[in-house]
């Protein structure tokens, strides 16, 4: 089982979300996933250019790390974003990937895996994040498995910080658990399959620009 983790904060595995990954990553390790963590402040992922090149050839013109990351999002069985919360959404790093992952996006390239989202907040205010990455994940064909968000100040309290640490590895767990039974979730399926006949109309409706997405949901049976 290969799960890729991707931290979106600039102060890497010593900031406050990269503890709260870290103990996920561990109990998934200790479940038998293989992990690969992507940290975007050691990587190199540009804004998206918005050129198209991706819809009409599959392939990002841009050269740096994202097409790495992407083949490792499309191989992995599972995903795991992790943010800060920088005014009420995800860093600028991870907002990077996510609008270059427009061309899997409209593909539904990660129909049938699994995400799960963490957050961490100087306030009370991780959900709504929680729930933007939770969005992208399903957008890109993810079933959800769950999201946990935190205030900062827990992570340096000894005494809030051990079930904030508990709760990251149940995430982790939960993760594994569902990718093994292969869980589905009725209650996110009316949203995903009106995401999926969006891209589907849309692709169809670009089909003289867009051919590369165009011939791959043909390709795929889809159309
Ligand atoms: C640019 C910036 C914007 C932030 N915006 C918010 C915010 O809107 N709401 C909030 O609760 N915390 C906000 N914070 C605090 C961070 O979310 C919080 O400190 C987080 O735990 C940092 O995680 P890190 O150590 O992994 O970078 C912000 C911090 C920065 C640097």
């Amino acid at each position: 089982m290969n799960i890729v983790a991707i931290l979106g904060s600039p102060h890497g595995l010593k900031g406050n979300t990269g503890k709260v990954l870290d103990a996920l990553i561990a109990a998934a390790k200790g479940r038998g996933a293989d992990v690969t963590l992507f940290p975007l402040a050691e990587l190199k992922v540009e804004p998206c250019r918005a050129c198209d090149t991706c819809h009409k050839t599959g392939k990002c013109p841009t050269r740096d790390d994202f097409n790495t990351i992407k083949e490792a999002m499309l191989a992995a069985d599972g995903v795991v974003l992790a943010s800060p919360n920088y005014i009420f959404s995800v860093s600028g790093q991870m907002k990077c990937l996510f609008d270059r992952c427009c061309g899997p996006l409209h593909l539904q390239a990660m129909e049938g895996k699994y995400g799960a989202a963490v957050v961490t907040s100087g306030g009370k205010e991780s959900a709504e994040v929680e729930r933007y990455i939770l969005r992208f994940l399903g957008a890109m064909g993810c079933w959800t498995v769950g999201s946990m968000g935190c205030e900062a100040w827990k992570l340096a309290d000894p005494a809030a910080s051990g079930p904030v640490l508990d709760a990251a590895a149940a995430l982790g767990t939960r993760l594994v658990e569902a990718i093994e039974a292969k869980a589905t979730y009725p209650d996110q399926l009316a949203e995903r399959r009106a995401f999926y006949e969006r891209m589907k109309a849309l692709v169809t409706m670009r089909k003289a620009e867009w051919t590369y997405e165009f011939d791959r949901w043909q390709a795929l049976g889809r159309l």
